[in-house]
């Protein structure tokens, strides 16, 4: 599914990444852990081709992503992969709805057809009932389930989250990661988590520790 070799990045003199190989199965719930600073979110960065390594090979859903072209690199994200932050990044001018249908539409999907995988998904996060509301209208937990959905609208192979429960109160985390569980569990969605939450890193699959730059094994 995802496969990592070799990778290096530097900002300036600062080397972040010394050398990272991994990969990560179909289904995986894995946990991204490690001190503030040590790299967590440069390489979910690079493993989500929002930014480029600088040495290095990654394959995700069986493409080598770094052959493809900006145009291409768009549109296989778009396809392929799904980001939840810390911060929903909901565009506060449209509903929960549109919010949700907007990738899609990028895809290339109608409207009825958006729609319709849209409410599929606010239906499974218990949020049918807030499908017109705009973020502001929303709570911290239904914004960041909200976010989720969007990540899940196309079906990605993949979703990278950076700390998505990182702005959460306990119940709302709580939930947030009972969600990753029952998509998991229901549709073989595969997660890579960048967390500092010690419970649920607990609770995946796996955990990759991620410290000065190196996974210590
Ligand atoms: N665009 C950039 N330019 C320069 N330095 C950067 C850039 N992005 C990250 N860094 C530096 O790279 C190092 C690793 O940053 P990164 O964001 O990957 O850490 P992190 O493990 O996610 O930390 P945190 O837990 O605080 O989010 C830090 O020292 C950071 O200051
Ligand atoms: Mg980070």
């Amino acid at each position: 599914m995802i496969d990592i070799k070799g990778i290096t990045k530097s900002f300036g003199s600062l080397q972040v990444l010394k050398g990272i190989d991994l990969h990560i199965d179909k289904g995986e719930v894995v946990s991204i852990v490690g001190p503030s600073g040590a790299g967590k979110t440069t390489l979910l960065q690079i493993m989500g081709t929002l930014d480029k390594p600088d040495s290095g090979a990654i394959s995700v859903d069986g493409v080598d992503v770094m052959r493809l072209s900006s145009n291409k690199l768009s549109d296989f994200r778009n396809q392929h992969i799904g980001f939840v932050f810390q911060f929903h990044q909901l565009l506060p001018e449209f509903t929960a709805l549109e919010n949700i249908m907007i990738p899609a539409y990028i895809g290339g999907k109608g409207t009825a057809e958006a729609k319709k995988r849209a409410l599929e998904l606010l239906d499974f996060m218990g949020l049918a009932d807030r499908a017109n509301h705009k973020p502001n209208e929303l709570s911290g937990g239904e914004k960041q389930r909200v976010a989720v959905a969007r990540a899940l609208v196309n079906n990605p192979a993949v979703v990278f989250a950076d700390e998505p429960s990182g702005s959460l109160d306990s119940k709302n985390k709580a939930e947030l990661h009972q969600l990753f569980f029952d998509l998991r569990d229901k549709f073989g969605q595969t997660f890579v988590i960048v967390t500092h939450d010690e419970h649920l890193a607990s609770i995946t699959d796996r955990t990759i520790h991620i410290v000065d730059g190196q996974i210590k094994l």
